[in-house]
């Protein structure tokens, strides 16, 4: 069975929340709420323009600082040294924190050196601003360029995953560096809730679709950051622990993924494609 505390890289919990997209009252509720339920990891960004809020949720669900994981991550715009370590400063600010546990590069940025923004960011880590540092969206390429430079270590890549992309070149790439995936889109921005093959395998189980995706991800391993801004789906994407997907269904699921099938159609300017 798998742990819900934590993969075993980097000590980040095998659920969180993901916050993009939450906002005022409902993102500080939603944060509460879920770490109040169990969920041991809060995701955010400077660029969701959240972070007070996410604060506010850390500070109003009572536990201490050692009993929840707060990834924040750093826009491309701000990759240049200085910026970068000012960015990671007024990130933690509206947290109200003196140090997150993950800061990530959001999306790599082509026009900067990426071995100017890995000093800056190891940098950071060495002031005891972020206990550990990663990085996200990057490719197999740039993350065997990343983990060649950086003098510290990259304890995860944040990509988008779910049952309908493939992904298996950049989990390869991840386990071989020893980084974490986390997967962000676990449920396909929803998409895995309509589909017949998750509703199916799900039923067997009494299980939702949406749970079936998530399960799918962390029976690999992989950590999830599902989002919602509802109380009722906060409990269901949760309760994944309690049942296992046999051989043969997740060997069904994986057929379900295509190259292709992105749901996230973002990409920062002149980032490279995935290969
Ligand atoms: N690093 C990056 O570049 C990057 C990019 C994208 C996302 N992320 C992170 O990953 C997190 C999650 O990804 P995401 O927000 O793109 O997509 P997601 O978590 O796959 O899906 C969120 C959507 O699914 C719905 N939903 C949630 N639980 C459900 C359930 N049990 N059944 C049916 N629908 C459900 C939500 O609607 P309701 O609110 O109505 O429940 C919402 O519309 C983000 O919030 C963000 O923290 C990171």
């Amino acid at each position: 069975m798998v742990s819900i505390f934590s993969t075993d890289i980097g000590g980040i919990p095998i659920i969180g929340l993901g916050t993009w997209d939450l906002r005022g009252r409902t993102c500080a509720r939603m944060v509460e709420q879920a770490l109040r339920l169990g969920y041991g990891h809060i995701d955010t960004a400077e660029m969701y323009n959240n972070e007070r809020e996410v604060g506010e949720g850390l500070r109003a669900c009572g536990l201490g600082r050692a009993e929840f994981f707060i990834t924040t991550k750093v826009w491309p715009s701000h990759f240049a040294a200085r910026d970068l370590e000012r960015a990671a400063k007024e990130s933690l600010s509206r947290l109200r924190l003196s140090e997150v546990d993950l800061l990530l590069l959001h999306w790599p940025n082509p026009q900067i050196p990426l071995r100017e923004t890995l000093g800056a960011l190891c940098k950071v880590k060495r002031m005891g601003l972020a206990r550990s540092i990663g990085v996200s969206n990057f490719t197999v390429a740039l993350l065997d360029e990343a983990v060649a430079i950086a003098d510290e270590p990259l304890v995860c890549n944040q990509i988008e995953m779910h049952p309908f992309l493939d992904q298996s070149k950049v989990v390869a790439a991840c386990r071989r560096h020893r980084t974490a995936v986390v997967a962000y889109s676990p449920i396909a921005r929803g998409g895995a809730a309509g589909n017949a093959l998750l509703t199916r395998i799900g039923k067997a189980h009494g299980k939702t679709a949406a749970q079936v995706s998530l399960r799918f991800l962390v029976q690999q391993g992989i950590a999830v950051i599902p989002r919602t801004s509802r109380r009722e789906r906060l409990a269901e994407n949760f309760a994944i622990f309690d049942f296992e997907l046999s051989q043969q269904e997740m060997a069904q699921i994986a057929s379900l993924a295509d190259r292709g099938g992105h749901v996230v159609d973002f990409a920062f300017s002149g980032s490279p494609k995935w290969d």
